[in-house]
């Protein structure tokens, strides 16, 4: 198994960390800064010989050597300052995501593809679009991390083991995220009893914002991810049929043509093998309409 990893940054080198310590494959990292991707390849696979793993990352400038690879991790781009929204990032990563959806076309045009590069749900769109790409094998990682922090949040307020916790992040990887309180459960108990009305709506608040805290902390997010996207990339290669929080596009879902957004997916073999279509209250669709008007605004300015 071959994973190229587009972007060898923060986000990057902790993704390919993620996946050779889960034994997923092979890594490449690719990236346009001369020796940063082969200093990351070279510290990771210390790591990997001190704890007897076999998987080989290497490090690369060169695109062609993405030929063969069954995933690819497009985590090019800029990210966040401080004080900034994701979709700050939308003209400059723009041009970056299709100039590497070109190289794509040229050496990996049939692999499954994670998207990780912000803003999230526009640029997922861009590559489907740019690749003419099957909707069941192009997708987004945004909701995984926001459903990482929501489940952090959920163990500080109730004082339960992480492990217990069930939980869902759907709609916009952005201002519009929608933490479902009601589809979430500890111990198959629903969330609503261990926490009160004032309880969720801080979690919910706390779960959108708290990105930008770690931004303005730390500069960037980056273990999360990394794990996040190792997350997918197991689940479609094991097979494992995980019901994950993707972003995709949809095609009638939740009423929704044309536009990438989070919702639950199973993600199998085949990829996206099914969206699972919840029914929401008036309350939670206005956030999800939301979400889709501000990707529709973004996609409208991407020239694809
Ligand atoms: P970073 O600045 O540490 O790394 C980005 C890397 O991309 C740099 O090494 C740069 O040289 C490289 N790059 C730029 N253009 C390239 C090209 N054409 N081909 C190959 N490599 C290229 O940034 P970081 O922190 O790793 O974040 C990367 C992206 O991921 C940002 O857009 C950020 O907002 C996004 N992100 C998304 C998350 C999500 O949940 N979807 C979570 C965290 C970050």
């Amino acid at each position: 198994m071959k994973i190229t990893v587009i972007g060898a940054g923060r986000v990057g080198s902790s993704v390919a960390l993620n996946c050779s310590m889960r034994e997923l494959g092979d890594i490449l990292l690719l990236d346009i800064v001369q020796g940063l991707p082969q200093g990351e390849a070279m510290d990771i696979n210390h790591q990997l010989a001190e704890r007897g793993i076999d998987c080989i990352v290497q490090g690369s400038n060169n695109y062609q050597e993405m030929k063969g690879s069954e995933f690819v991790v497009v985590v090019a781009g800029v990210g966040r300052k401080p004080g900034m929204t994701r979709m700050d990032l939308l003209k400059t990563n723009a041009e970056i995501v299709k100039d590497i959806c070109n190289k794509i076309k040229s050496y990996a045009q049939n692999s499954n593809i994670i998207v990780v590069t912000n803003p999230l749900d526009p640029l997922t769109y861009l590559v489907i679009k740019s690749l003419e790409g099957q909707r069941t094998k192009i997708m987004g990682m945004g909701g995984m991390l926001d459903l990482s922090r929501f489940k952090d949040h959920i163990r500080t307020v109730t004082g339960i083991s992480r492990d217990s916790i069930q939980a869902m992040v759907i709609s916009e990887h952005g201002e519009n995220m929608l933490p479902l309180v009601r589809f979430s459960s500890i111990g198959g108990i629903p969330l609503s009893h261990f926490i009160t009305a004032e309880q969720s709506e801080n979690l919910i608040n706390k779960t959108k914002k708290i990105a930008a805290e770690v931004i303005s902390l730390k500069g960037a997010t980056v273990y999360a991810p990394g794990n996040a996207v190792s997350t997918m990339v197991e689940s479609i290669l094991k097979n494992k049929r995980t019901i994950l929080p993707v972003s995709a596009l949809l095609e009638g879902e939740y009423g929704y043509n044309d536009v990438c957004i989070g919702v639950p997916c199973v993600l199998g073999s085949e990829g996206i093998e099914r969206i699972i279509e919840i029914k929401l209250n008036e309350d939670e669709m206005k956030v999800l309409d939301l979400g889709v008007q501000s990707v529709r605004e973004a996609i409208k300015t991407l020239s694809i």
